[in-house]
């Protein structure tokens, strides 16, 4: 097994303040509560919050950021009642259906990551065909997580590589925290910069647990259906303000303590 390409955080700048996020994270949240607001559905929320990734998915590329991940469902979602976890299953096609030949023509390459576990084969043979189309564009990467969780992904990666050293193609001496990293779900892209989810809720809910290591977060008090690329500039603005260290000291402190 070759490790992939990638960006490490130990690669980076001690102090990227000014920088903009190259990978947002960002965890979808507050559909249902938008919809109670207003004496809808559930349903209607969760349509809506495919408006307002519409809309983020347009903006982001003008904001300099690369690599966008959506949180959609999670592992945990199949505990919602049938309806609900039947609305959520008619979103990528919902969303690819309308969107997928502008996404295409604009260079944006999309991913579904998560697992095939439980998905219709009609909802996988969409997603692939979403993937097949944009495969080779690469102004602008857009993961979709859907049946994604941060744990499963990791024990996934640990299973391929249990079975490459099984094959007697890897050693254990072999793995390391690159390799490891490019057999996630998001494979080559860096980690994520910035994590931010909205709603209120300040939680990662088991999403890219390993990728979050060194993310920074910004948690915003807007529901995902009424976000706009203003709550993402503004989210933005908020990680430029932050100071990133990885664990190690600024500059001018290392010299300040001598
Ligand atoms: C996000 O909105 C959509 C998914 C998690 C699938 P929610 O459905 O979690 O909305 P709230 O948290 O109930 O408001
Ligand atoms: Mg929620």
């Amino acid at each position: 097994m070759a490790a992939q390409k990638n960006t490490t955080p130990a690669g980076a700048p001690a102090d990227s303040a000014e920088a903009p996020p190259l990978h947002v994270a960002i965890v979808m949240d507050g559909n249902g509560r938008w919809a109670k607001r207003r004496a809808l559905p559930r349903t209607l929320g969760h349509r809506a919050g495919v408006e307002a990734l519409k809309r983020i998915v347009e903006a982001a590329p003008d904001m300099n950021i690369r690599w966008l991940t959506v949180f959609g469902f999670s592992t945990e979602n199949w505990s919602r009642p049938a309806a609900e976890v039947a609305e959520l299953m008619a979103l990528p096609k919902r969303y690819f259906e309308t969107d997928i030949a502008r996404l295409e023509r604009e260079g944006v390459r999309v991913r579904v990551i998560g697992s095939d576990k439980g998905l219709s084969r009609d909802l996988l043979k969409i997603c692939r065909e979403a993937e097949q189309r944009t495969a080779k564009n690469d102004r602008f990467f857009l993961n979709v997580a859907f049946n994604y969780g941060g744990k499963a992904d990791i024990v996934d990666a640990a299973r391929k590589f249990a079975e490459a050293v099984a094959a007697g193609r890897a050693r254990p001496d072999d793995l390391t925290e690159a390799l490891f990293e490019s057999q996630l779900a998001t494979g080559d892209a860096p980690p994520p910069d910035l994590i931010v989810r909205p709603s209120g809720e300040q939680r990662l809910s088991n999403f890219m647990l390993w990728q979050a290591a060194y993310a920074e977060f910004v948690f915003q008090d807007v529901l995902w259906p009424d976000y706009t690329a203003a709550h993402l500039q503004a989210a933005i603005a908020e990680f430029q303000t932050r100071n990133r260290r990885y664990g190690a000291v600024v500059p001018d402190d290392a010299l300040a303590a001598g």
